[in-house]
């Protein structure tokens, strides 16, 4: 065991300080780039094998954990047991051992699924996750450490108490998973919520506990909606106002101004409302609510789901990741033998107008970043793609800020009436219109027959009660990603929350084979998409700016670097 530790432990001070602890980085780990032209440089994911949601991330004793749902046997979901990697930046990555797999008929015998870590009192990390029994009923249940001095935490120990909650009183055995990180309240009682779908509605079920042990469901749930039929890992985090951070300590009032943010998933995509949390009444008073008309308020609009954050106290952020699924069908998942990928961690924060989150990669991977070119002050006359060569183009990060001043010419509409997805979708890349689409090309062939277009428009209000003379749509344009077929392209778009006669239209995307995870505005709207180019794969990918629109636009600036691989390796 010694022995384990210490190598343990080197490969962590080796990956921590850049050295190149072997070459088992990720694109080589099981095959060279041109027979795995998909997977990632610097995005997370196992060595092999299936991935679904992040579970439980942490920061314990200086190491990072992230914990996901797994199925060691095989590139598609079944046999779900929690994988579990440690990093000393959430970049580097050590794969450890499963944490948790299916044992016992009482409480997980089906299955490990998703779930929550908690830090308690004296510094014990403790996982609350949901396990499906030999009745195949949803039931939580608990797991410790089993020696908390192993820094990596390698082994843990399910309480012989689970399960911890069961589906009895109207819950449904089906629908009743996923349960939170806990909080303590002023009462000094800790509180969890629980997913789950009662009758075709949705709740966040709450139970209260003293111990972590013995949990008693509250009659009323944190929230609930007719308007959904069930609602997966939620999530209930403080945000600070005006840039505090977000600690998730209760226990002493209000250290600072907040607003709480309840996140849940359903219907493929990440919803989030904004709110006063009292936890003196248990009161979660929404400012708008799920599914309201004109309100549409998503951790990601593109592909992105299950995500779970948590409180990073040696950096003082919260921090969110994502399930990226894939777009290629099972039998593409069989052939490349795994499936699935997690976000960049995004440090996620309120606006400054505090009517919505903002998220913005997190600060360390901008280690990975190598060759640099930049661009300033470039007019782009309509109808003009221009290339950004000499960056490795299948493995980047771009910025690019655009500066519009031909703003009349911009065409009308009335945004409280469109879907703005729907929009993109009509109006693509191709389409030319007055005030763009201009944007970036990424993964793009030689001879632009492959590309993905990250794009804006701009429209002029003609609804006289919008504050704002104009609305900005950002699109993910992936119909045109692939010569192959079969794959989802769907186009992903939204509305900018963002006035283009104050501020620059900013984008950054990151691009990694894949994946193309794109943020506008400075983290105001982000869209993740998956692509499978044929032809704009390793070397043959290219990276473009263009301007389609009829009204020239200028970049203001653009830097764009070549990415390193991120050390990512097995133990
Ligand atoms: C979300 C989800 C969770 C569940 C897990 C099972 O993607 O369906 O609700 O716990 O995946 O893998």
């Amino acid at each position: 065991m010694f022995v384990i530790w210490v190598t343990g432990l080197t490969l962590l001070v080796l990956i921590s300080h850049g050295i190149e602890a072997s070459n088992h980085r990720q694109r080589s780990l099981e095959s060279n780039p041109d027979e795995q032209p998909y997977r990632t440089g610097y995005h997370f994911q196992p060595s092999k094998n299936w991935m679904n949601d992040p579970n439980g991330p942490m920061y314990h004793n200086g190491v990072y954990h992230l914990f996901y749902q797994h199925n060691p046997y095989g590139p598609l979901w079944g046999n779900i047991a929690w994988g579990h990697s440690i990093s000393p930046n959430l970049i580097d990555w050590i794969h450890l051992d499963l944490a948790l797999t299916p044992t016992d008929p009482n409480s997980d015998i089906n299955g490990c699924w998703s779930g929550s870590t908690t830090v308690l009192p004296g510094n014990k990390p403790a996982i609350l996750y949901t396990g499906i029994d030999s009745q195949n009923r949803q039931v939580q249940n608990l797991a410790t450490p089993k020696n908390l001095s192993d820094p990596f935490l390698r082994e843990w120990t399910k309480s012989p108490l689970n399960p911890l909650m069961t589906p009895i009183n109207g819950l449904n055995p089906d629908r009743f998973r996923d349960p939170s990180t806990a909080w303590r309240g002023p009462d000094n009682m800790w509180r969890v919520v629980v997913g789950a779908g009662i009758d075709g509605h949705a709740l966040a079920v709450m139970y209260k506990s003293s111990d972590f042990v013995n949990w008693t469901r509250s009659v009323a749930p944190l929230h609930s909606s007719q308007k959904t039929a069930m609602w997966e890992c939620p999530d209930f985090f403080p945000v600070g106002i005006n840039g505090s951070d977000g600690d998730n300590s209760y226990l002493n009032g209000d250290q600072y101004e907040k607003k709480h943010a309840l996140k849940v998933s359903f219907d493929s995509r990440d919803y989030y409302v904004l709110g006063q949390y009292s936890p003196e009444t248990e009161e979660f008073k929404v400012e708008t609510d799920f599914m309201d008309e004109g309100s549409d308020l998503r951790l990601d609009y593109g592909k992105f789901y299950a995500s779970k954050s948590f409180y990073d106290s040696e950096k003082k952020r919260r921090v969110v990741w994502g399930w990226v699924n894939e777009s290629e069908s099972d039998a593409d998942a069989t052939k490349k033998g795994w499936s699935g990928l997690q976000s960049i961690p995004r440090s996620v924060v309120l606006s400054k107008s505090g009517s919505q989150l903002v998220e913005w990669p997190v600060e360390e991977i901008e280690k990975l970043r190598g060759y640099k070119v930049s661009l300033q002050n470039i007019e782009l006359q309509g109808d003009l793609v221009i290339e950004i060569s000499g960056i490795t183009a299948s493995q980047a990060d771009v910025e690019v800020s655009f500066e519009v001043t031909e703003l009349e010419e911009a065409e009308s509409m009335n945004s409280s009436r469109v879907d703005p997805q729907m929009l993109c979708g009509e109006t693509n890349a191709n389409v030319r219109g007055k005030v763009g689409a201009f944007g970036l090309k990424v993964l793009a062939s030689d001879d632009l027959t492959e590309q993905t277009s990250i794009f804006f428009r701009i429209f002029k209000t003609n609804n006289s009660e919008e504050k704002k003379k104009y609305v900005v749509l950002m699109c993910s344009d992936q119909s045109r990603s692939s010569l192959r077929d079969g794959l989802d392209k769907t186009t992903y778009g939204t509305f900018l929350d963002l006035d283009p006669l104050q501020e620059k239209i900013t984008l950054r995307t990151l691009i990694d084979h894949s994946i193309v995870e794109s943020f506008g505005g400075e983290g105001r709207s982000c869209i993740t998409a998956r692509v499978y180019p044929v032809l704009a794969i390793n070397e043959g990918a290219h990276l473009y700016a263009f301007n389609n629109g009829t009204t020239s636009v200028k970049i203001s600036n653009l830097n764009a670097w070549s990415m390193k691989n991120a050390r990512i390796v097995s133990m």
